[in-house]
């Protein structure tokens, strides 16, 4: 695949074609499809779904309802089994409070990580403290991965929920999520799984998985911002209390009682994000057109190449070097992360610097912050002689104080 005609279809990378963008852990970009079948909706068919009694409002919600299906299969999901969110955060959140705020008592525990993003961690950080009830982090190893073994030092027949990420955003390591499961499912323990650095990079099927939830969001696989997934079993969604009520979500409604819609639509209320999901589901499609066996081989080949580089300049940290998805995390001795991701800026190379929402690995790593540089496929070998360069630049005139 040529990836020049790849960032032909990027509007920032016609802009600047000499961008090193390398910030697509927080966001990836959007081809012209995606934007374009947004486009369509507001401008063709833009109305509101699921009330409308006419051609317009059906088309919308079939349009809507299409791109349900289209993610379901996706992540090799049942259409009943994917519920909209705004990301991945609220569809965390919406499984703590739905499923944890009911199902953990006092005594239970759940399990979670030092290597969890704040949308993973701190929903059932809150749980346990509201159900009192004991939050267990598994050990991290001495590179800072989570290890089958080390899960198993706290598991234990009272664990309930496991809350866990399939790839970190910090550290770009896979999680051994499916002995994990099995583990977590021989004590009776169901496994929320935080897919939002996995599900754009690497084939996800929660079948083949058999995870009990996985939330990812729109806008880190081209996608737009604003959508996200929950996917859960239907059995659980279906025994589980919506958090929010209102329009659409409501069955009947009387002065004594009421009742919702099956799942997903009782975690769907008020107008849905119907153009979102629309640009969900072209992204679903264009990821699936570029196709996962390139978009991992070339992270891979991208990211061996720059740990190459970068270890070769002293006074650098890499903290994940033998990480196996894009994500690099290091420091420049003496460099505040901050300071050097101006440099950066000035290099035309963008990368995200500081704790990455994940304050928890930071102190673990007994760092403040790191400069993160994460690839997608569209990235090009030259991004990598620019970040190279930026490095070198940032090393050289902070070095110098
Ligand atoms: N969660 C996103 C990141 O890691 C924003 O950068």
């Amino acid at each position: 695949m040529d990836i020049n005609e790849i960032r032909q279809e990027f509007q920032i990378f016609r802009n600047e074609p000499n961008l090193a963008y390398l910030d697509n852990a927080a966001m990836a970009l959007k081809p012209d499809r995606v934007i374009r079948a947004i486009d369509d909706y507001y401008q063709n068919y833009g109305v509101n779904v699921h009330r409308g009694v006419y051609r317009l409002s059906y088309q919308a919600t079939d349009k809507y309802e299409e791109a349900r299906t289209t993610i379901a299969n996706f992540i090799g999901a049942k259409f009943e089994e994917v519920v909209f969110t705004r990301g991945a955060s609220s569809a965390l959140n919406l499984v703590a409070l739905s499923y944890g705020m009911v199902n953990i008592n006092d005594g239970d525990e759940v399990i979670t990580t030092e290597l969890e993003h704040h949308s993973s961690h701190m929903p059932w950080f809150n749980v346990c403290k509201v159900k009192n009830a004991k939050l267990k982090y598994i050990p991290l190893d001495k590179d800072g991965r989570i290890t089958v073994e080390n899960f198993k030092t706290v598991l234990t027949n009272k664990t309930k929920v496991v809350a866990i990420n399939y790839v970190s955003n910090v550290m770009g390591y896979i999680t051994p999520i499916r002995e994990i499961i099995k583990l977590a499912h021989e004590v009776g323990a169901i496994v929320t799984l935080d897919g939002a650095q996995a599900v754009p990079h690497m084939k996800v099927d929660v079948k083949e998985l058999d995870c009990d939830f996985l939330s990812f969001s729109g806008h880190k696989m081209c996608g737009p911002t604003g959508i996200g997934v929950l996917y859960g079993k239907y059995n659980l969604l279906e025994k589980m209390e919506p958090v929010e009520f209102g329009g659409d979500m409501a069955d009947t409604v009387k002065l004594t009682s009421q009742t919702y819609k099956l799942p997903p639509y009782k975690f769907e209320t008020g107008t849905p994000n119907v153009a979102g999901a629309i640009g969900l589901a072209k992204a679903c499609e264009y990821i699936n057109e570029i196709g996962f066996d390139f978009i991992v081989e070339r992270e891979r080949k991208l990211r061996t190449l720059a740990v190459e580089r970068l270890s070769q300049i002293e006074d650098v940290v890499i903290y994940n070097k033998d990480a196996e998805t894009g994500i690099i995390s290091f420091n420049i001795n003496g460099v505040h992360p901050h300071d050097a991701a101006s440099v950066f800026d000035n290099n035309n190379v963008c990368i995200r610097a500081g704790h990455h929402c994940a304050q928890l690995i930071t102190s673990w790593l007994k760092t403040i912050g790191t400069i993160r540089a994460s690839f997608y496929f569209y990235n090009r070998e030259e991004d990598i002689d620019l970040f190279i360069n930026a490095v070198k630049d940032a090393k050289d005139f902070f070095g110098k104080f």
